[in-house]
């Protein structure tokens, strides 16, 4: 298997790269512990690779696994989601059909109705200093259906491009479409982030929020796309942040 490599120079200056670890998100959190302020942590498989709402990520070799780790501000921490949303869609676009794409709020990468991307964001104080890690998980090869306990199918670059793509490619275009979202103002991340995910208004919805299933159709984004607003069929209003749901499907 070919190593990963970053494009030098770039932002995250350290780059880490494991054959095997439990999670490249846990593996970041220990550097900042050790006092890295700033990094690249890659693997070629992840023994408890974890998604958001406590989900496992099912993480063989052959797919990309990798966390960025830096210091933010409060204001560009709560951007993260977005704007790594915005790289993993424009990564993948780079070797897909882009209109076979769809980012789902928060961050989810759909292509053909089902999931071939995820992005899990953990934050963490150390002092004074607040850091964000930005956990991306992207299939290339197809991962093993019913190790993958989704609600979404799982598929993969390789069965959605139909051509064989490295990970080493696919590495190099998300160092730089990260690099490039980061580096955008706000108001660029915003409009490019509603625009893409448009396509859920007036959309159906079911969605879990701890015990509850609730079914609903979403009116709006709020709070500049951090917050989605459904009408329930009781007819009430309700707000939801990214991290009251554990999951939504879309009809
Ligand atoms: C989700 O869709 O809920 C998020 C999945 C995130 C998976 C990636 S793989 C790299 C990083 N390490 C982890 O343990 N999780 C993220």
């Amino acid at each position: 298997m070919r190593r990963l490599s970053p494009p030098a120079p770039n932002r995250w200056r350290n780059f880490y790269h494991f054959v095997e670890t439990d999670s490249t998100n846990e593996e970041a959190i220990r550097f900042i512990e050790r006092g890295v302020t700033s990094g690249i942590v890659a693997a070629d498989r992840q023994t408890t690779g974890h998604g958001r709402a406590g989900k496992i990520w099912h993480s063989p070799e052959g797919n990309l696994y990798v966390s960025f780790f830096e210091r933010t501000t409060a204001e560009q921490a709560l951007d993260r989601a977005k704007i790594a949303g915005l790289a993993a869609f424009d990564t993948v676009a780079a070797f897909a059909d882009p209109s076979l794409l769809r980012l789902k709020w928060p961050n989810d990468l759909l292509a053909d109705g089902k999931k071939l991307c995820g992005v899990l964001i953990q934050h963490l104080t150390r002092g004074k200093d607040l850091f964000t890690v930005t956990g991306i998980g992207i299939n290339i090869e197809t991962p093993d259906k019913r190790a993958f306990p989704w609600r979404w199918e799982p598929t993969s670059l390789d069965e959605v491009s139909g051509i064989s793509i490295t990970r080493v490619a696919v590495f190099r275009e998300l160092v730089a479409a990260l690099t490039k979202w980061i580096e955008a103002s706000p108001e660029a991340v915003d409009a490019a982030y509603a625009a893409h995910v448009s396509w859920m208004l007036n959309a159906r919805i079911s969605w879990t929020a701890g015990e509850k299933d609730l079914d609903g159709t979403i009116v709006r984004f709020n709070d500049r796309s951090r917050r989605l607003v459904v009408r329930t069929d009781k007819g009430d209003e309700e707000e939801l942040a990214a991290g009251d749901i554990s999951s939504i499907l879309i009809s």
